[in-house]
């Protein structure tokens, strides 16, 4: 199986091209500013259609797992001009090429194509974003609908990734200092590990699953409940977690305040499963403690 990954270098693309590369798989790695560490890599730009066509017509893959996107919500609602390129119609030549070359493609989409007024969002639930990126991301969704469409939540994992550091490590980095920090009590996610993700999704690889899934953590959490298990886990102070509420949030962007995803469509139908909280934050202590 050749594999071809846009957004190799990031936070779950890495993650999939190295589980990827354990599985036997022929992997290369799609980036743009950030070099990846696991599998043959390739430069492309997804502002640049040519770009993506070359490129991905090259490599002839059987499957395309097409990660890569503006993920800074601030910045799509900044910069909409740019989230509409990579996003929009990055996705939308990925998409066309797929079906040029007769190959398979999962397009990774978020549980902020909800307006989070309910939570707990089915696949077949109504989509209404509440910003920019929500809207780039789920007009991605309707290039791919051939295909595998795999919406998740909040993802976490052991390492940096793409030049950024996930709010897991941010938050042990910051707690281990001894440093307060101030997290939000009235905003509710499904956290996903990245490891628990990638294989997900290399399991709607092997299953060639066309549909939509929800592929995100098993448990519904407050980001605050989530940061008090993070240092629970890591055995750090929980007191210097500060309640905080959305509204005393400087963001560009609009959030929702529920995007937890129902998960049990995924558990139905994968090998792989949803991992519950606990068992994901055990597999994350482990994790760090080899990368340190
Ligand atoms: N992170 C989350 O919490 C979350 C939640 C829900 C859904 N998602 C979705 O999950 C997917 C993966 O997210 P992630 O957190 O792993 O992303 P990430 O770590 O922010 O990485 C983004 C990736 O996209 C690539 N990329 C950006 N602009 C590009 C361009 N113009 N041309 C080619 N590649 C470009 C980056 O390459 P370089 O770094 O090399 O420039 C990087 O590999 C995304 O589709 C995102 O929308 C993420």
């Amino acid at each position: 199986m050749r594999l071809f990954i846009t957004g190799g270098s990031g936070l779950l693309g890495s993650k999939v091209a190295e589980l990827a590369l354990e599985k036997g798989y022929e992997v290369y790695s799609g980036y743009c500013n950030h070099r990846p560490e696991f599998g043959e890599p390739v430069r492309f730009d997804l502002t640049d259609p040519d770009s993506i066509v070359r490129t991905i017509e090259n490599v002839k893959p059987d499957v395309i797992i097409h990660s890569a996107a503006l993920t800074d919500v601030d910045r799509c609602e900044k910069e909409k001009d740019l989230a509409y390129r990579i996003n929009v119609e990055g996705t939308k030549a990925v998409a066309e090429v797929t079906k040029k070359l007769n190959s398979f493609l999962i397009y990774v989409s978020t549980d902020y194509v909800f307006d989070g007024r309910r939570g707990m969002y089915k696949e077949d639930d109504e989509t209404n974003p509440v910003n920019y990126y929500g809207y780039t991301k789920l007009l991605g969704e309707k290039h791919c609908r051939d295909f595998c469409i795999a919406r998740t939540c909040v993802i976490y994992g052991a390492k940096p990734a793409s030049g950024k550091i996930n709010f897991a490590l941010w938050l042990i980095e910051r707690l281990e200092k001894g440093e307060n920090v101030r997290i939000v009590t009235d905003q509710y996610i499904t956290p996903t590990l990245n490891t628990n993700l990638a294989r997900m999704i290399l399991d709607a690889v092997e299953k060639e699953a066309k549909s939509i899934f929800h592929l995100a953590g098993a448990t519904r959490v407050s980001r605050f409940e989530f940061a008090q298990g993070i240092a629970r886990t890591f055995g750090l102070d929980d007191n210097l977690i500060i309640p905080s509420k959305m509204s005393e949030i400087n963001w560009i962007a609009a959030r929702p305040k529920d995007s937890s995803l129902d998960t049990s469509k995924a558990a139905r139908c994968l090998d792989e499963k949803p991992y519950d909280l606990k068992k994901a934050l055990k597999v994350l202590k482990d994790e760090v403690e080899e990368v340190r």
